[in-house]
C-alpha cells in the first residue's frame, strides 16, 4: 500500500544541533544494527521505518556491516526508500560508516584511504542513494595516520558522496586531533558516535569536554545497554529478545549483567514515579548533558519506538532524582 507520512511528523520531536553545525538531529534517532538484515521480516522493518517518520524520527543510522549477512540492512533501507520514502529522501539524514571487516584482504577494515571509499562506493551501490548525509570512520585505526583516514573522510565529502562526517568511538585524544586535521582540511567534523548509557560511562571523562570545545556534536548509540535497560529482561529472557537470538551478543548469565538487572530493578521505581517506562528513564538520562544531540536507539518492533519518543515528554530531572540514580549506579 502506498505510504503517506502523517501531517504530524513534526509537531511533538525536539530537533538538537549538532555541534557548532547547521544541522539538527532528531532527539531520538533509529539504527538499523538489528533487525533490519536479510534474516529479518521485511514487513517489520517497514512498518518501523515508516512509524519513526511518522513520529519526526528523521535520522536513521547504518553501517556496512549491518545485517546479519552485512550489507543486508543497508538493502532493507535501500528497498523501503525506494517504495516509501524516496519522496522524503530530503527530509531524512541517512548515516553510514566503514571500518570494522566487510571483505577478505588488507583492504577490507580499518581507516585507509583505500577501504574507506571502496566501501563508501558498496555502499551507495547497496542502498541505492546517491549520497549519504553523514559518513563515519566507525573506529580509529592505531596502524593508519589520522590524517590519511580523516583526508579520505574529507574526499567523500568533496566527492559528492556525502554531505559531512563523524568518528565513531574515538578517544578525547584521537577526536582532539581528527577534529583539527578535518578543520585544516575544511570539512568540520560534524558529530561523534560513541556509547554510552547508565552501564557505560566512559565519555564523562573527558569526551564530552572535548566534543563542547571543538563543537562537535555527540550521538549516543545503545542508551538502552541494547535491551538491558528496559523491564525486558526482569524475569526472564524472552524468546523473541536479542539476548536470546544472538547469545554471545549480550553475554548473558555473565555476573556483570546479573548485576545490572538488580539495580535495573531500583531505577524502574525511579522511572515509574516519573510516570516513565525504564526506557524512557533511560533515555531521558542520557539526554540530560546539553551537547547530547541525539539518543540512537535499536527496536525489534514498532511499539518500542513509540516507547522510546515518548520519553520526550519528560526530559527533566530534579536533583534529587539524579542523585537517587547515582546511588543505584554506583
Ligand atoms: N558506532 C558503533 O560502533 C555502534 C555500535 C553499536 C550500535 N550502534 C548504533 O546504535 C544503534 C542502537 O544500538 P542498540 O541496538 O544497541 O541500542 P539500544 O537502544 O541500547 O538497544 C536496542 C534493543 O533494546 C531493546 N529495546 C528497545 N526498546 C525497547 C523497549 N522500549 N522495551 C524493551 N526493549 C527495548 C530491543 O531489543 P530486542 O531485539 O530484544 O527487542 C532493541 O533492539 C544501532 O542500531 C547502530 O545504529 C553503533
Amino acid at each position: 500500500m502506498n505510504y503517506l507520512p502523517l501531517d504530524t511528523r513534526y509537531d511533538t520531536m525536539r530537533y538538537n544541533r549538532s555541534g557548532r553545525s547547521g544541522l539538527r538531529l532528531p532527539a531520538v534517532s533509529l539504527g538499523l544494527w538489528y533487525n533490519f538484515g536479510g534474516v529479518d521480516p521485511l514487513e517489520n522493518a517497514r512498518a518501523m521505518l515508516r512509524r519513526a517518520f511518522d513520529l519526526g524520527v528523521t535520522h536513521f543510522d547504518l553501517a556496512n556491516n549491518y545485517g546479519p549477512p552485512p550489507g543486508s540492512a543497508e538493502e532493507t533501507l535501500g528497498l523501503i526508500m525506494k517504495q516509501d520514502l524516496a519522496p522524503y529522501r530530503d527530509e531524512l539524514i541517512i548515516s553510514n560508516k566503514a571500518g570494522y571487516f566487510m571483505w577478505p584482504g588488507p583492504y577490507g577494515e580499518w581507516g585507509s584511504r583505500k577501504y574507506l571509499i571502496a566501501s563508501c562506493d558498496q555502499s551507495l551501490k547497496r542502498t541505492g542513494l546517491d549520497y549519504f548525509d553523514i559518513f563515519y570512520s566507525h573506529r580509529p585505526d592505531p596502524k593508519t595516520p589520522l590524517e590519511e583516514t580523516m583526508s579520505a573522510l574529507d574526499y567523500i565529502v568533496r566527492s559528492g558522496r556525502a554531505l559531512y562526517v563523524g568518528i565513531s568511538t574515538y578517544s578525547p585524544e584521537q577526536t582532539r586531533q581528527a577534529s583539527q586535521i578535518l578543520r585544516d582540511l575544511g570539512t568540520p567534523c560534524l558529530i561523534h558516535q560513541p556509547r554510552y548509557n547508565m552501564f557505560d560511562r566512559w565519555i564523562e571523562e573527558g569526551l564530552l569536554d572535548v566534543l563542547d570545545e571543538e563543537g562537535i556534536g555527540c550521538i549516543c548509540f545503545s542508551p538502552l545497554a541494547q535491551g538491558i535497560l528496559t523491564n525486558k529482561y526482569l524475569d526472564r529472557v524472552p524468546d523473541e529478545s536479542r539476548a536470546a537470538k544472538y547469545e554471545g551478543q549480550l553475554h548473558w548469565g555473565d555476573k556483570v549483567n546479573q548485576e545490572r538487572l538488580a539495580k535495573v530493578r531500583e531505577l524502574r521505581e525511579i522511572a515509574q514515579a516519573r510516570g516513565q517506562t525504564m526506557a524512557q528513564l533511560a533515555i531521558a538520562w542520557v539526554l540530560r548533558h546539553p551537547g547530547m544531540t541525539s539518543a540512537l536507539i535499536g527496536a525489534s518492533r514498532v511499539s518500542q519506538i513509540e516507547d522510546a519518543v515518548s520519553a520526550l515528554d519528560n526530559l527533566s530531572f530534579s536533583e534529587e532524582e539524579l542523585s537517587s540514580i547515582e546511588a543505584i549506579l554506583n
